[in-house]
């Protein structure tokens, strides 16, 4: 109990101190926007002070209204204007239009700086996003679903702005109306303003009571829009395998059943944020009915003071706007908390960041994996492997499906950290390196091909230093690219559209691979690389490995016997363990678990 006590404080504390870095740079905008609210708020304390005098001037004709009442002690309004050269309505009309003009421009002001600091606002949240995510480990990305990141990029970074601004803006402007508003009837009433200064904030308290549950609320209507996102990203990628399969009734009842657990949440959101009004609403009411009847009941000198008496309902009228403003935004703040608290979940993913900082030198001996233990949420993967991949060597790792390969690859990268175990650059632990440092001296062709929506070339050099573009034409030759740039009218130049929709997936594959060759790395690593190619581009692979031979240190992944032969050593991982080592003409025999596992293809 104590324990959930002390987490919630503590995650209360880190919100405002994850929120204030965001606005800290755009304080001045919102030093101007505050200007022009103050100069707002005060011209409708103005408008109130103005009404008593107007309504008696008005209703009694009056020689001069503020000549009876000197308020500010001084007349200063008749020093301001020369009364006796006006009449008296035309100096009401100069005094309300110049009030009006002044008011609507503070108003059009405050808009301004505070839609500008909104939209910077959002931005630097956009961009800090981004930056947190690409320096995450891959694994807190894994579970997180594409749509569902998508909606926390756009739509609650967009409501967390809104209620950042809106609260600030808020706060501000009916703040400050309610306080100058307050000053002018303390001065007007004195003891009948003491009851206002004191119903009003213990109303926002009963507010505040329902405020946690609206919280919770929008927490989890926020949380289905990222489902029905998902849902949505799940049809636009799968279209061709959802309409082989005539799949598209079922599909459309996940999409409404999804849509309709969105809608039911939101509603629960807005009854309760709607519940919240009519309390707002009524202790208002009351508090005013409050102030109507003690000053009717104590003024007795309204009839020697009318001007006083309306100036001072009229305030009262006046303050009940920016009060209620100031109730429902306790309200409307939840949704702001609820959507900043899914935006920061995605800052405290695991970094990325190795704890070392040196920067390994190029592969001198061997990279040592030694009783490597990695699991997924307890699930045991790898239980302790040992291997060596040796400088200038090509290595194999087989296995079946599901045996650890990839994890085993994207340890060796850096991507995961092993659970316990070491891995070693030339006899040096991984954890004294720095991540970043140690990823240049590796390249991976992975399985699934990736391209940016770039150029072939700028594919190809992504990420890697300009001086590597002399490589260029070698790495194109090494991975067999000449053919598909033959084809292609505008060469390496050719954009490449929607992460290379209109290249089949062997074509992606060779940018991947000359992307691979195209740095000084030492170790390329490729990940069933092949496995998207026809037998003759696999041929080309096999080229491929054949000239990088010896200049570079090769880990490869297949499950195709001819591509493994190359390999002067074979590691096969079975169970979480590599079971047996050797090269394949020693593995090939009857009754290994190398044998097993390529036995089709050793008979043939
Ligand atoms: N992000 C993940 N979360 C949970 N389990 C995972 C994740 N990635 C892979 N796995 C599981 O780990 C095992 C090994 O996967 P992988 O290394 O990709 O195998 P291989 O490359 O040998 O086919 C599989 O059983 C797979 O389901
Ligand atoms: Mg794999």
């Amino acid at each position: 109990m104590v324990n959930s006590k002390n987490q919630k404080e503590e995650s209360q504390v880190s919100l405002a101190q994850f929120v204030y870095p965001f606005i800290r740079p755009h304080i001045l905008t919102i030093v101007f926007s505050v200007i022009a609210m103050s100069i707002y708020a005060l011209t409708t304390s103005a408008y109130a002070y103005l009404a008593g005098p107007i309504l008696k001037m008005l209703l009694w004709k009056d020689s001069n209204p503020f000549q009876e009442n000197q308020w500010f002690g001084e007349n200063f309004l008749e020093k301001l204007f020369d009364v006796q050269s006006l009449s008296q309505i035309s100096l009401f009309v100069v005094i309300i239009l110049v009030l009006s003009v002044i008011r609507s421009i503070a108003q059009s002001l405050e808009a301004y700086f505070v839609g500008k600091a909104g939209q910077n606002i959002q931005m630097d949240i956009r961009n800090a996003f981004g930056e947190s995510i690409l320096g995450t480990l891959p694994l807190g990305l894994l579970k997180a679903r594409k749509g569902d990141m998508v909606t926390r990029l756009i739509a609650d970074i967009n409501m967390m702005e809104m209620a950042i601004t809106h609260a600030a803006a808020s706060i501000l402007r009916d703040g400050l109306q309610t306080i100058f508003l307050c000053c002018l009837l303390f001065y007007l009433n004195p003891v009948v303003s003491l009851i206002a200064i004191v119903v009003l904030p213990a109303g926002t308290l009963v507010v505040y009571a329902i405020a946690k549950k609206i919280r919770r609320a929008f927490k989890q209507a926020f949380d289905k829009r990222g489902y029905v996102a998902s849902v949505f990203m799940e049809v636009a990628r799968g279209l061709p395998v959802i309409k082989i399969f005539s799949a598209e009734q079922k599909i459309i009842d996940k999409l409404k059943s999804a849509n309709m657990l969105l809608r039911n949440q939101m509603i629960k959101g807005i009854t309760l944020q709607a519940l919240s009004y009519p309390v707002i609403e009524i202790i208002t009411t009351v508090a005013f009915l409050m102030l109507v009847v003690i000053s009717w009941n104590q003024s007795k000198e309204a009839c020697d003071n009318p001007e006083r008496l309306i100036s001072f309902f009229a305030t009262v009228l006046l303050l009940m706007r920016p009060v209620k403003s100031l109730g429902s935004l306790v309200s409307f703040l939840q949704q702001g908390i609820a959507a900043t608290r899914r935006v920061q979940a995605m800052f405290v993913l695991q970094k990325d960041v190795s704890p070392g900082a040196l920067k390994p030198s190029p592969l001198q001996q061997e990279i040592t994996l030694k009783d490597v233990c990695f699991s997924y949420e307890g699930r045991e993967i790898l239980s302790g492997v040992n291997l060596v991949l040796r400088r200038g060597e090509i290595t194999a790792l087989v296995g079946e499906s599901g045996a650890g390969k990839t994890t085993l690859i994207e340890l060796i990268c850096g991507f995961l950290r092993a659970a316990s175990g070491n891995i070693f650059w030339d006899g040096m632990e991984y954890e004294k390196f720095d991540t970043v440092s140690l990823r240049e001296r590796i390249s991976l062709v992975p399985q699934e091909p990736f391209l940016i929506n770039a150029s072939i070339e700028e594919n190809i050099l992504l990420g890697r230093n300009e001086s590597f573009r002399k490589n260029l034409d070698w790495a194109v030759n090494a991975s067999g690219l000449q053919s598909l740039l033959k084809k292609l009218p505008d060469g390496l130049k050719t954009s490449v559209e929607e992460e290379g929709s209109s290249l089949s997936t062997g074509e992606k594959q060779r940018i991947c691979i000359a992307r691979a060759l195209i740095s000084d790395c030492d170790l390329v690593i490729f990940d069933e690389a092949a496995s998207s190619l026809d037998s003759r581009a696999e041929d080309a692979i096999q080229e491929t490995i054949e000239k990088i031979k010896g200049q570079k240190t090769i880990l490869i992944v297949s499950h195709r016997l001819s591509t493994i032969n190359f390999a002067q050593r074979v590691f096969v991982l079975a169970g979480g363990k590599i079971v047996e080592t050797g090269t394949c003409g020693e593995l090939s025999k009857q009754g290994t678990e190398f044998y097993k596992l390529f036995r089709s293809q050793i008979e043939r």
